[in-house]
């Protein structure tokens, strides 16, 4: 096993003898620059960290993991347009630097990209992460899908947000884990037990991201702070507020998240407010850690070393920590 920092190294030094860049340029330097501006690199990282807890070594996965690391760029190239961002890991966004259209075809060449990574594994493996990779695709869409019907209804339930975030983002997190497991060909219990662990934590991390959206610091967070207010997401967040509120306020509260694209500071500092007055912040932080709690909990059940399951109990905790 390896510390994760060096998780982070041995991908990016993988990422960084890949040979994107080729004609034409305007298909591929948006692939470059998005892939170049670093991010987390959280989920390749599970990838890597997954084969070895399951005793296979690091390199083996390498292939699998870029895939899942183009695939979420391919998604947040597309996702910035879906979301009008300006921001993208402090960097200006791909629609933004070049144009929509570049966006929409670097990003579907990307998603291409990502597929033909899995082509280095032998028929069996391919096709098993293959058809996970289908699968979990096809969710993320469904996911994005909602998260853009939500924006103009006014009647979105919690059960309905917790839906749309596990498959915009939790299912991409737990495959990424899952991954390493099939490549480890490890036992099926414990490949899906460690794919639970990850969409729990895959839970966790986006609504601390949403949490992060409105309370980020601008100069570190990376995105355009309040950028869900702006858009009128209904994020636990908002729907925690709506929860809490009077009749009164809540009314308002659906009035301002009615305002389609209203970017003025006065929206952002007045949604803020009533986040932390009714104690939205408070109960989002708290369902952070309690998801990240449930996903500690898959790990009893799997068969694995002690130490193991101190490595991912660290990364989760490591991950309610997180700024950016
Ligand atoms: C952003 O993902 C999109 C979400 C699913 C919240 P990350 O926060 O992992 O983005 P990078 O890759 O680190 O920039
Ligand atoms: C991202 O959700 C989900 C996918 C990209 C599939 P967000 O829209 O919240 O992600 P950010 O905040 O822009 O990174
Ligand atoms: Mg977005
Ligand atoms: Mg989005
Ligand atoms: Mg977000």
């Amino acid at each position: 096993m390896h510390a994760i920092h060096q998780y982070q190294e041995f991908f990016i030094t993988y990422l960084e003898n890949q040979k994107i860049n080729k004609e034409p340029k305007n298909l591929y330097e948006p692939i470059d620059y998005i892939l170049s501006l670093g991010g987390k690199r959280m989920r390749p990282v599970l990838t890597l960290l997954a084969a070895e807890i399951f005793d296979t070594d690091y390199k083996k996965a390498l292939p699998a993991a870029m895939a899942v690391e183009v695939f979420h760029n391919f998604s947040l190239v597309h996702d910035d347009i879906m979301d009008d961002a300006p921001l993208r890991r402090g960097k200006e966004t791909v629609h933004e630097k070049w144009n929509i259209n570049t966006g929409i075809l670097s990003g579907d060449a990307m998603l291409i990209l990502a597929y033909q990574y899995f082509e280095q594994y032998e028929p069996a493996v391919f096709r098993d992460l293959a058809k996970l990779f289908s699968k979990t695709a096809l969710e993320v869409c469904e996911g994005q899908q909602w998260d853009v019907d939500f924006e103009t209804r006014k009647d979105v339930t919690i059960p309905e947000y917790l839906k749309m975030i596990e498959y915009k983002t939790a299912v991409l997190v737990a495959a990424a884990m899952k991954m390493g497991a099939i490549i480890a060909n490890t036992s099926v219990e414990n490949a899906n037990l460690i794919y639970d662990f990850g969409l729990h934590l895959g839970l966790a991390f986006q609504l601390q991201d949403d949490y992060l959206d409105a309370f980020g610091d601008p100069e570190t967070f990376g995105k355009q702070v309040g950028g869900d207010i702006i858009e009128n997401k209904k994020t636990y967040l908002y729907l925690k507020a709506l929860d809490f509120s009077s009749a009164e306020e809540k009314e308002q509260l659906i009035e301002l998240f009615s305002i389609p694209s209203d970017d003025s500071a006065a929206k952002i500092v007045q949604a803020k407010t009533v986040f932390n007055t009714t104690g939205a912040s408070e109960a989002t932080q708290k369902a952070i850690e309690q998801y990240t709690f449930k996903a500690f909990e898959t790990l009893d059940k799997m068969n694995i070393a002690e130490d193991k399951k101190t490595i991912l109990k660290s990364f989760g905790e490591n991950l309610m920590g997180r700024k950016v």
